[in-house]
């Protein structure tokens, strides 16, 4: 195996986890009340809800996809009677809508904070780049998704990038696995680390306080009567 394969398959995707993790630590403990996904809703509502809904929705169909294309191993689900047309099947009659509704989501949310001046004017570095990462790894991943409706029998990332992954998750990676795979899902994976690594610094941080705040949240909610606080609307 060849130096730049070792480092883009173990080395790289270790020291993005590496920075994902202690990044978090870090922004944690330094950037307690920045830790938000500043919203810019007052300065422009419309487009963000268009954009926000459809990016959320096919995302969190997108994580669930990724879960059982990488994380649960083929054998599992041919064990329990899924095979592999099956799979295929739920990929892209599942898997295409979502990856585009995704697609619609990110693009209508990049168009709005380039394209609308107050939003721009507020935005951070951090907020531009993250939403463009996001734009070309959703677009690298639905090309992927085409090119594995395309090759179908050639090439299957349940095989190859699905048991790598769960080895470098394992401390166990076989680079060898990731050798064959097709270029749009090698950029793709390679993206998505980046994604990991700058995570920690950007809005993304969101993601973790969202469903956490929500279990926690007080089931009755309670306001004050004061009426100062009622003329602040
Ligand atoms: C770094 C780890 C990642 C790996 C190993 C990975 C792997 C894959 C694979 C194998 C596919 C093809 C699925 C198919 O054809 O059914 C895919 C599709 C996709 N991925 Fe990823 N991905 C990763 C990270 C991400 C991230 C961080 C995002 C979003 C920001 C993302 C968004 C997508 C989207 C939108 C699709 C198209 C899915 C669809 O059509 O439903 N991926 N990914």
């Amino acid at each position: 195996m060849n130096f730049g394969e070792q480092f883009l398959w173990v080395i790289y995707p270790y020291v993005a986890l590496t920075i994902f993790v202690l990044g978090h630590i870090y922004r944690y403990n330094k950037d307690k009340l920045g830790w938000t996904a500043r919203s810019s809703e007052l300065l422009e509502k419309r487009s963000l809800w268009w954009g926000s809904m459809l990016f959320h929705i096919g995302i969190l169909a997108v994580v669930g996809g990724h879960v059982s294309g990488l994380l649960i191993p083929k054998a599992f689900f041919e064990s329990i009677g899924v095979n592999e047309h099956m799979y295929h099947m739920a990929a892209v009659y599942g898997g295409g809508p979502a990856g585009l509704v995704t697609l619609a989501g990110i693009l209508i949310l990049t168009l709005r904070r380039f394209g609308n001046d107050r939003v721009f004017a507020v935005s951070s570095m951090a907020d531009l780049v993250v939403v463009l990462m996001v734009l070309v790894e959703v677009s690298l991943g639905l090309a992927s998704t085409i090119t594995n409706v395309l090759s179908i029998g050639s090439f299957d990332y349940r095989e190859t990038i699905g048991p790598w992954f769960r080895g470098l998750l394992f401390l166990q990676p076989d680079v060898s696995l990731m050798v064959t795979v097709p270029l749009v899902f090698k950029l793709h994976v390679a993206v998505g680390f980046g994604i990991f690594a700058v995570w920690p610094f950007t809005r993304l941080v969101h993601v973790w306080s969202m469903p956490i705040e929500y279990i926690n949240r007080a089931y009755i909610q309670y306001f004050s009567r004061d009426l100062k606080a009622k003329s602040f609307h």
